[in-house]
């Protein structure tokens, strides 16, 4: 079987047999296939597609690139969570902790931010002291002791998709569906977890900007999940405006911290209320609306709290801050970024509000830069909203006010306005089972 043929093959729209992408990602994995033929590889597809039984051979080849995580030690049904990621997107602190509050095993690997995205790992490790490299034995433990850990992805995790995901980044080929696909659930299937819940994000702070892509992209996964034997459902939720008002890796936990009070922003709120109620289905809690009011419950009686403070101790984090998050360092400087006009906000390019944030420190740009946690925004107007000339539309905070000029300007690139009041869009919009 030589690459070139396969190439060729995808390149006139043929399928892949599994024998075929089996030997291409064993071949690639060991350094026998070169980047430059893998990368004509992922243009073909991006251009000719993968039907179904090639995007799961693909899938569960890549997940079997690596360990596979084995957590049988851990008592009761295992929930994971994933989000296709946005801007703004801290659900995972609030809903692994009601999760937990509420008896479901939360044992979830997430990733770091990279670009105008934000990464849970990244948002923990915001909390001083936070561990997240944890090794399988503790990771265990804690899940069986506390109900929920959240640990960085071990380093033999799919490493097919790190070498597959770090080519497509450089070669224009991230945003096909069957690779999309693939590089996710190779990794939630290599994470063990019993039941897969997918966040698919859809607007201009997505990967999938437009619905009927996102749902496609969720019916991919969901089909994968379900060929692999896990419990798999999709959820299609906003991310054409942030999710909540921070942005940024301290201010996020602050905001997750007020969700768990019951104080949180209403999106944020609502967004993580529907999450978590159907990661309780997906465990066999009762029927929707029943695991709506149990994850309400949880919130309202402070459970969620307390078992995001125990998740934080078990870690090494200090707690002191998730109890009192005026504890936080705070960044330096601040600076208002003022609307020039006036109207109601009609869109929000919320990749630029990522862009921006980034830029303050609070993002990478490359996998090597370092994060500044107290850098990122507070919105103080979003979509809907009605704007006076000369009021503020977002703080920005940064460790040093050189970075003000040029996050202020993408900024204020990425707000719109109108005379009218634009409809009200759903935060849900589709649910793929
Ligand atoms: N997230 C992933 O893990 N992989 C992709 O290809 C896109 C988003």
């Amino acid at each position: 079987m030589r690459m070139y043929d396969l190439i060729v093959k995808k390149k006139n729209g043929k399928a892949l047999s599994k024998e075929e992408i089996g030997a291409m990602i064993r071949g690639y994995v060991a350094d026998e296939i070169p980047d430059y033929q893998m990368s004509a590889m992922l243009m073909a597809i991006c251009f000719q597609g993968m039907n179904a039984e090639e995007t799961t051979a693909l899938t569960m080849e890549m997940a079997h690139s690596g360990d596979m995580v084995d957590l049988s030690s851990i008592e009761g049904v295992k929930v994971d969570k994933h989000s296709t990621g946005g801007v703004g997107d801290k659900t995972t602190l609030v809903i692994a902790a009601v999760a937990a509050a509420c008896g479901v095993k939360v044992a979830k690997m997430s990733g770091r931010g990279l670009g105008h995205t934000g990464g849970t790992i990244d948002k923990l490790e915001a909390i001083p002291g936070m561990k997240t490299a944890i090794d399988q034995k503790k990771f265990c433990e804690i899940v069986n002791r506390v109900g929920v850990s959240v640990v960085g992805q071990s380093g033999n995790l799919a490493p097919a998709d790190k070498k597959l995901y770090a080519l497509r980044d450089v070669t224009g080929t991230v945003d096909s569906i069957p690779l999309i696909a693939a590089s996710i659930m190779s990794k939630k299937l290599a994470s063990g977890s019993d039941c897969i819940l997918l966040d698919v994000k859809t607007g201009s702070g997505a990967f999938m900007k437009d619905l009927e892509d996102s749902i496609e992209l969720a019916k991919c996964m969901v089909s994968i999940g379900e060929q692999a034997g896990r419990q798999t459902m999709a959820v299609i939720t906003d991310m054409d405006i942030p999710l909540g008002n921070a942005i940024g890796n301290s201010l996020e936990v602050i905001e997750a911290v007020d969700t768990l009070h019951g104080q949180g922003p209403d999106d944020l709120t609502e967004v993580c209320l529907t999450l978590a109620s159907n990661m309780l289905y997906l465990a066999g809690k009762g029927g929707i609306r029943a695991c709506r009011k149990i994850a309400e419950d949880a919130v309202s009686s402070g459970r969620a709290l307390r078992k995001l403070v125990e998740m934080v101790e078990a870690q090494d984090g200090d707690s002191s801050v998730i109890l009192d998050p005026g504890e936080f360092a705070e960044a330096p400087y601040s600076f208002e970024v003022k609307s020039d006009q006036s109207g109601y906000v009609s869109h929000m390019d919320t990749e630029q509000c990522g862009i921006a944030s980034m830029v303050l420190g609070a993002g990478r740009e490359t996998k090597d830069s370092i994060i500044d946690y107290t850098a990122g925004m507070i919105l103080r107007k979003k979509t809907g909203d009605y704007v006076e000339k000369g009021d503020t539309l977002a703080v920005l905070f940064a460790s040093s006010e050189g970075l003000f000029p040029k996050a202020e300007a993408i900024l204020k690139t990425a707000y719109s306005f109108s005379l009218e009041k634009p409809a009200e869009k759903p935060l849900v919009f589709a649910k793929v089972t």
